[in-house]
């Protein structure tokens, strides 16, 4: 059974995109794997940020992931400032990973851009990815695409430490990503990746008259102009997300409106309603339910953090060993 983890910024509300990508393989795995989950709050800081949001939204983020279906009995989860053995690595690695290959990460120079002063903690993001990953020396991380480049990164991390500090049998396994056929969500402009930063996304936790005001106005097929013209179902961010929520009946029915132009865009948005309401009314529920008890989801990340942090230890005394730290 190979160990898993995987991560989060609770840098906003969870969207659609995080949880296609990403969180729902997350609670399908936790059935078939080792795994381990965290809120990462350390990430969360190399952009400028408010501390009493950086606080609620963590919280919030460990809500709607157990209410996405995480479930306590069957995975670790908990906030990476809790574990400090995730910064010692990060340390460690900073020392083994050239500077070449930070600079050349594409979300490193997306997010430097949109900064007015870049700080040292967005280069050095993925080494504190690498970090996560390797503290508990997991072979797969399931992710969105977006993270493909980052997790490349760690490979190489673990590949040089182990080089050097190694050499006789690779201590870090080289970490491979985990994808879905959800692994890049469109944001409801239909030009970008679904991203917070964006403002193109829909919450997870959002109550449908609301996703409704997100959706109605929403970009489809471009070159469907007039009701009457027939759509081209591939090209349509809306048809996307029917793959995701829809029943494969309902999938075959919407493109079969579409191109022959039966339906119009709103009809198709409103059975898209339908089918999400279908999967994101329950976990709104546990939400709900959630909230109403905060003791019980501190308590969980607290169980997370006690055992992520036997696990970190024990990779820490390792490394420190062969690095002659210790
Ligand atoms: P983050 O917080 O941006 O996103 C969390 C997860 O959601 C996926 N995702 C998407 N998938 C499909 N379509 C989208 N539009 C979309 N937007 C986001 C992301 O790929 C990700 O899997 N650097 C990471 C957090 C991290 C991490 C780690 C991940 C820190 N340490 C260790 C894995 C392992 C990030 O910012 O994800």
């Amino acid at each position: 059974m190979s160990r898993i983890f995987s991560g989060i910024q609770p840098s906003g509300e969870l969207h659609i995109g995080n949880y296609l990508g990403a969180v729902k393989n997350w609670a399908k795995l936790q059935h078939q794997h080792e795994c381990i989950f965290c809120i990462v709050n350390l990430h969360a800081i190399t952009v400028p940020y408010e501390p009493a949001e950086l606080r609620s939204r963590t919280r919030e983020m460990a809500v709607s992931l157990l209410a996405a279906g995480l479930d306590p009995e069957r995975c670790t989860v908990f906030v990476q400032s809790m574990v400090p053995q995730h910064t010692e690595l990060n340390w460690i690695f900073n020392t083994v990973t050239p500077l070449g290959e930070l600079e050349r990460q594409t979300q490193f120079k997306e997010k430097a851009q949109r900064q007015e002063s870049v700080m040292a903690g967005l280069l050095s993001y993925p080494v504190l990815q690498a970090a996560d990953i390797l503290l508990y020396r997991a072979e797969l991380v399931p992710v969105g695409e977006d993270q493909v480049q980052h997790l490349e990164l760690s490979r190489e991390i673990a590949r040089r430490w182990n080089a050097r500090f190694s050499a006789q049998q690779d201590y870090f396994p080289e970490p491979k990503p985990l994808l879905t056929v959800t692994r890049r969500i469109m944001g409801l402009d239909g030009q970008s990746k679904m991203s917070k930063s964006m403002g193109n996304t829909i919450g997870l936790l959002e109550d449908s008259n609301s996703i409704w005001d997100k959706l109605r106005p929403a970009m489809t097929d471009p070159k469907r102009v007039r009701r009457t013209d027939p759509g081209t179902p591939e090209v349509c961010n809306i048809y996307q997300l029917h793959k995701a929520f829809s029943a494969p009946a309902t999938v075959e029915h919407v493109a079969e409106q579409c191109s022959t132009a039966g339906w119009g865009c709103i009809d198709c948005k409103k059975v898209l309603l339908e089918s999400m309401s279908g999967e994101l009314n329950p976990i709104r529920e546990r939400a709900t339910e959630l909230r109403a008890n905060p003791g019980r989801t501190d308590e969980i990340l607290r169980a997370g953090a006690e055992h992520s942090s036997a696990l970190a230890g024990e990779t820490m005394r390792e490394v420190k060993e062969r690095m002659g730290l210790a």
